[in-house]
């Protein structure tokens, strides 16, 4: 019986897998927010390298990864593919339940994915420094990582309130050399119009951290999901999958994900979703959300700005309002107003499915998978986890062989705090509320309507 699926070095994928190429019909494209019409590649130049914004609007169904990334992702890539044996058992389910385990890269997750990539496109275009946001701190860490090994300076705006919660991903961005400051700061225009908002949220963080790279020139900045290039830079995901099922002799019914800003399940799915459009396979897609901040399954389909003070140009995507600050859940890789605008069409094509998941729930999940898997889930796949539990009861209810394959997008190692409250019972389920979201929809940039 097989638990683990590696494959060797050599099948590191050799090129990422575009999915905007088979996508059905034409894409709604970026708006620039002055003028209202598409943004074209001269509205990123100030904050972006060339290499990224081709990937970022290309039409290739594949871009070919450069040399020095794939060494790089050979410090821990190949990804394993298990099978969740015991926790079959423990369900006592007829599904065959496979993880694919993103949280052996160095800073635990799959967001190193990226972070290579970027800082890598950004030392060849010259720069010198690269600035972002993060929530959880993964990104942060991915992305000081990534700087570390090209040899450029990281600046980190950590959400206020992660940054309080996780003291220990402060320590990781700072040993891989990275900067960071809580957000909202007084270092920016946009940290201090949001000082009423002493939590912070990604929608601040990102305005703080996209102000300091539009200001200088051998400055840029890096986003850790919801653009183009993030997702097709996770595809690696998807495709070590594919080959690793095969090893495996199966192919998944449903794939689950947890959705931030959609980048882990973009890049978990989209080979699968090309294998459905291309080869009429019929795999369903389960996205799974936290429910105090339920964009795909509670937002409206609108042009939005990415950030919270109105500085990138719109995307249309599901959204609670760009100003919209969601409540300091522990996930905090999935507090953010919008998603992915690719995967936003594809749930609205009905293609993706989505689901909201409490953050109980999540933990409750994300405990009974540590006590028969071992590993200690991030609270962001924990709700995917949640979501694939209640997939393989659906399977036993039906009698079903059903195969389900879940992203585990990173490790819960430096998010004991959250476990240690739940296993207090003090955590708590957060309210969301369809009166702030409301109001925060008042408030979405004028667009021509996509409903
Ligand atoms: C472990 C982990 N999973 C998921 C996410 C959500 O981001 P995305 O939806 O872009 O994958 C994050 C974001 O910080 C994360 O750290």
């Amino acid at each position: 019986m097989t638990t683990k699926y590696v494959l060797d070095e050599s099948r590191i994928p050799t090129s990422w897998v575009n999915l905007m190429a088979d996508l059905p019909g034409e894409p709604l494209p970026p708006l620039n927010p002055g003028t209202g019409q598409p943004a074209g590649p001269e509205d990123l130049t100030p904050i972006f390298p060339m290499g990224l914004i081709e990937q970022e609007v290309s039409t290739e169904s594949e871009v070919e990864i450069p040399d020095e990334v794939r060494e790089i992702y050979k410090l821990w890539r190949p990804t394993p593919l298990i099978r969740a044996h015991r926790l079959e058992r423990e369900l006592d389910t007829p599904a065959h339940i496979y993880y694919k385990y993103e949280g052996v890269s160095p800073a635990g997750s799959h967001k190193p994915n990226s972070a290579v990539a970027q800082a890598y496109y950004n030392k060849e275009a010259g720069i010198r420094k690269l600035v972002t946001e993060t929530g959880a701190g993964q990104w942060g860490s991915a992305l000081s990582l990534a700087c570390r090994m090209f040899g450029l300076e990281c600046e980190v705006f950590m959400v206020g309130v992660s940054y309080d919660q996780k003291p220990y991903r402060r320590a990781m961005i700072e040993t891989w050399g990275g900067s960071v400051h809580r957000s909202p700061t007084d270092l920016t225009d946009a940290g201090r119009s949001q000082a009423s908002h002493p939590t912070g949220s990604l929608g601040i963080a990102i305005s703080e951290a996209v102000e300091v790279a539009a200001k200088s020139d051998d400055t840029n900045y890096a986003l850790g999901s919801v653009l183009n290039h993030v997702c097709l830079h996770q595809t690696v995901i998807g495709q070590e999958s594919i080959a690793a099922m095969e090893m495996a002799g199966e192919y998944p019914d449903v794939v689950v994900g947890c959705v931030g800003g959609g980048s882990n399940f973009a890049g978990l799915i989209y080979p699968f979703v090309r294998a459905n459009l291309r080869q009429g396979k019929t795999t369903r897609f389960l996205g799974a959300e936290p429910a105090a901040c339920p964009t795909l399954t509670r937002g409206t389909y609108a042009y939005d700005f990415g950030d919270t003070v109105g500085m990138t140009p719109l995307m249309p995507m599901y959204t609670l309002g760009h100003d919209f600050v969601p409540a300091p859940l522990h996930a905090g890789g999935l507090r953010y107003h919008g998603d992915a605008p690719s995967l936003c069409a594809l749930v609205k094509e009905g293609i993706v499915e989505a689901t909201a998941v409490a953050q109980t729930a999540a933990f409750e999940a994300a405990v009974r998978f540590a006590s028969c898997e071992g590993i200690i889930p991030g609270p962001e796949p924990a709700h995917a986890i949640k979501a694939t539990i209640d997939e393989a009861l659906a399977a036993k209810e039906a009698g079903e062989e059903r195969v389900i394959l879940l992203g585990l997008s990173g490790h819960g190692h430096f998010d004991m705090a959250a476990y240690a409250a739940y296993h207090a019972g003090e955590l708590e389920d957060l309210e969301f509320s369809e009166a702030e979201m409301q109001d925060a929809l008042d408030r979405l940039p004028e667009a021509p309507s996509i409903a």
